[in-house]
C-alpha cells in the first residue's frame, strides 16, 4: 500500500461501459495515497461524467486538446506527461490501445501517452470477441514489446451479455498491480540522490587547465543506475564526454572545483537529497592568480602558486539532512585500505568506495572496475573486477537496501 504514497498518477480514462468503474479506481489510488489527475477521452464522457472523476481525484478533469477556445488556450499534454510517474489507462478501450500502437495523437489521451516520459500501464476492457480479435492480440503484444504493462482483462460476464475475457479487472486489483509494478521497476521513486560527477578543470589561463584523467564513467553508470530504480538525480558534472539521457536525471555542467562546489551546495538545500555520492576525481588544488586570456609562452611563470579547493563532500555534511546516506570514493595508488578508512571519518561518509590503481582493470578511464565497499574497519565487501555499470548495480543494492528502511525525507520538514 505505501508503495504508493505520494506516487502521481495519470490516469486515462477511455469510452468502455466499464468506465464507471473508474470512479472506484480513483478512490482507491487516492485513499492509498497516489495523487490522481484523470484525462478522459471524449467517448468516456458518455460514460461518466467529468465531475464524478474530477470531485474524486480532487483535481480537473483534462479532456480536450484545447482548453478555451476563446481564449485560445491548450491543455498542456506534455506537461501531464512528464508529470506522472506512471500513466495508467483504465479502462482501455480497443481504439485507444490501437491508437497507442500507431502513435495517433487524435485525442488529448493519446497525446499525453505520445509525450510521457513515464511508464506507461494500460488496464484493457471490451467484449470477448474485440479482446480475443488477432488485431487487439497483436496489438497488445506490441505495447508489451515496448515495455507497456499490461493488467489482464477478467473472465465472466460482461456487458454485451457475452460470457469470457474482457471485463476490467476489478479496482482493487489494478490498484494491487499498479503498487507490486512500482515495487519492482520503481522501488526508490521519491528518494533523492545528489551526485558529483567527473574531473575538474582548474584555469591556468583561458586555454591551459590543470586536471585529471577521469572519465566520468563509474558516477554516470550510478547516476543512470539509480535514475532506472525511480531516483530523482542531482547530477553535477564536470567537463565529461557522456550522455546522462533520463528523465530523472537533472544534469548541471560545471568547470571547476568552485563551481561543482557552489552546485553541489544549491542542489543540496534545494532537494535535501536522501543520497550523496561524490564519484568527482575534484582537482585538489587551483592556480591561485589564472591568468586573463591566452598567455603567450614566453608569458608563462616559472612557478605556478596554488590554491586549495574545498572538499565538496566534506562540505555538504552541513547543508544535507542528518540520516542523508553518504557515499564518498577512494582511489588509491597501493592498497589504501587505512586512507579510506581515515577518508570515511574525515568527511563524515557512511560508506567508501576503494579502488586502487594497483588493480589492473580499475580506475580512471577503463570501462571496468574493481571496488571495495568500505563501511568501517569490520565490514569491508571485496568485488570482482567487473564493468562499471555492475559495480553501479552493487552500490545501487546497497542504498536500496538502507533507503527502504524509512520513507524519503521531505525536503521542507528537515532543513
Ligand atoms: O581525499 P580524496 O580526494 O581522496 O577523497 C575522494 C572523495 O572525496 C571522493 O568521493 C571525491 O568526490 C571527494 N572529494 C570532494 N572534494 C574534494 C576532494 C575530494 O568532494 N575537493
Amino acid at each position: 500500500m505505501a508503495m504508493l504514497k505520494g506516487r502521481r498518477v495519470v490516469l486515462g480514462v477511455t469510452g468502455s461501459i466499464a468506465a464507471y468503474k473508474s470512479a472506484f479506481l480513483v478512490r482507491e489510488l487516492v485513499k492509498a495515497g497516489a495523487e490522481v489527475r484523470v484525462v478522459m477521452t471524449p467517448g468516456a464522457k458518455e460514460f461518466i461524467t467529468p465531475l464524478t472523476l474530477g470531485t474524486l481525484s480532487g483535481h480537473p478533469v483534462h479532456s480536450e486538446l484545447t482548453d478555451d477556445r476563446e481564449a485560445g488556450t491548450w491543455t498542456d499534454h506534455v506537461e501531464l506527461g512528464l508529470w506522472g510517474d506512471v500513466v495508467l489507462v483504465a479502462p482501455a478501450t480497443a481504439h485507444t490501445l490501437a491508437g497507442m500502437v500507431e502513435g495517433r495523437g487524435d485525442s488529448l489521451l493519446l497525446t499525453v501517452l505520445l509525450s510521457a516520459k513515464c511508464p506507461v500501464v494500460v488496464a484493457p476492457a471490451m467484449d470477448r470477441d474485440m479482446f480475443t480479435h488477432p488485431a487487439t492480440t497483436a496489438n497488445l503484444d506490441a505495447l508489451r514489446s515496448r515495455g507497456v504493462h499490461v493488467i489482464e482483462p477478467e473472465e465472466g460476464e460482461l456487458a454485451s451479455g457475452l460470457e469470457g475475457k474482457g471485463r476490467l479487472a476489478d479496482p482493487v486489483r489494478i490498484r494491487e498491480e499498479l503498487t507490486a509494478w512500482f515495487r519492482n521497476h520503481a522501488p526508490l521513486l521519491g528518494y533523492r540522490a545528489l551526485i558529483t560527477v567527473g574531473p575538474t578543470h582548474e584555469p591556468v589561463d583561458a586555454v591551459r587547465f590543470i586536471g585529471n584523467r577521469s572519465s566520468g564513467r563509474q558516477g554516470v553508470a550510478i547516476a543512470m543506475e539509480l535514475a532506472r530504480r525511480g531516483m530523482t538525480v542531482d547530477l553535477i558534472a564536470g567537463p565529461i564526454d557522456l550522455a546522462t539521457d533520463h528523465p530523472g536525471i537533472d544534469r548541471r555542467d560545471v568547470g571547476t572545483a568552485l563551481e561543482m562546489n557552489a552546485a553541489a551546495q544549491e542542489a543540496a538545500r534545494a532537494h535535501a537529497p536522501d543520497v550523496v555520492i561524490g564519484t568527482a576525481a575534484v582537482s585538489d588544488v587551483r592556480p591561485s592568480a589564472p591568468i586573463d586570456g591566452k598567455a603567450a609562452k614566453g608569458d608563462l611563470p616559472d612557478h605556478l602558486g596554488l590554491t586549495e579547493n574545498p572538499d565538496i563532500l566534506a562540505g555538504l555534511n552541513a547543508s544535507v539532512p542528518a540520516d542523508c546516506f553518504k557515499v564518498g570514493f577512494a582511489l588509491a595508488h597501493d592498497d589504501g585500505l587505512e586512507a579510506a578508512l581515515r577518508k570515511k571519518d574525515r568527511k563524515g561518509c557512511d560508506l567508501m568506495v576503494l579502488n586502487s590503481l594497483a588493480d589492473q582493470g580499475a580506475g580512471f578511464g577503463h570501462t571496468t572496475n574493481r571496488v571495495r565497499f568500505v563501511h568501517g574497519p569490520d565490514r569491508i565487501d571485496s568485488f570482482e573486477l567487473k564493468s562499471k555499470d555492475a559495480v553501479a548495480v552493487d552500490l545501487a543494492e546497497v542504498i536500496q537496501a538502507r533507503l527502504l528502511q524509512r520513507p524519503p525525507i521531505e525536503p521542507d520538514s528537515t532543513l
